[in-house]
């Protein structure tokens, strides 16, 4: 509803009520002619009814100054929940064949983005780091060779989450074979969740996208 329909409303279910107001003021006259499009009449019954908006003016021009802030406020709010609150990322390591072995954990780095609202995964640490308290869905998968061992640990700030692990099999033969896990988690705000390699372990990605790390804000809390 616009706010002259509202003036308009208001003018007709006050003006019943109302009879010994002043008379209106020539600017206030045209002011009101414009705002609520009522013609101002002449004759007693017309005085009586300009008197009355005249009264029901200021009040009017208050009430629609407060609700504009109200507005003006409640779409700040608005938009400041939507950054906050639009919070995703999907990756895949990207076409870079093996990664690993090292000799101690490293941290993944998920260098093909496919979404990161709110730039919260960090691309080039591959870390991300919860901008709002609340509870948070994670997913991450791992391909490679039976032959091969592959970790990859979920942590949540100093701890691990969860695991996807498989044990080289020396006698397995050459298969392949992708392995994934996915967590909820609840999360303070600044809390950092990334992925590491297990030390002595391989991953492997390729244009075909085997290997990601999902992440996403269920809702804050
Ligand atoms: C990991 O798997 C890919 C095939 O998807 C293979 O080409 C690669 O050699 C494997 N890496 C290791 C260390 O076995
Ligand atoms: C998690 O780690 C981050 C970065 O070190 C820190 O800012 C945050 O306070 C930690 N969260 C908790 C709950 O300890
Ligand atoms: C891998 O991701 C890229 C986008 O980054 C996409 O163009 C490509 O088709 C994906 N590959 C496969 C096999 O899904």
């Amino acid at each position: 509803m616009s706010y002259s329909t509202l003036y308009l409303l208001l003018i007709v279910l006050f003006s019943c009520n109302c009879s010994s107001m002043s008379e209106p003021q020539e600017k206030e006259k045209e002011e009101l002619t414009g705002r609520s499009g009522l013609p101002v009449e002449s004759g007693a019954a017309g005085n009586q009814q300009s008197c009355l908006i005249t009264g029901l003016y200021p009040l009017l021009a208050e009430l629609s100054s407060t609700l504009q802030s109200l507005k003006a406020s409640l779409e700040q709010e608005q938009f400041r929940r939507k950054e906050e609150h639009n919070v995703a990322f999907s990756a895949s390591l990207g076409n870079r064949g093996d990664v690993g072995p090292f000799n101690t954990d490293v941290t993944l780095v998920y260098q093909n983005v496919f979404v990161n609202a709110g730039s919260h995964y960090n691309t080039g640490t591959g870390i991300f780091t919860a901008p709002v308290k609340g509870v948070y869905f994670f997913s991450l998968s791992g391909h490679n060779k039976t032959t091969k061992p592959m970790g990859l640990r979920l942590f949540k700030n100093g701890s691990q989450m969860t695991i996807i692990y498989n044990y080289a099999l020396s006698d397995a033969g050459i298969r392949y074979e992708t392995l994934s896990n996915s967590i909820t988690l609840m999360l303070e705000k600044g809390d950092q969740v990334s992925v590491h390699l297990l030390a002595n372990t391989w991953v492997f990605d390729n244009t075909d996208n085997l290997t990601l790390f999902t992440g996403h804000l269920v809702f804050p809390f």
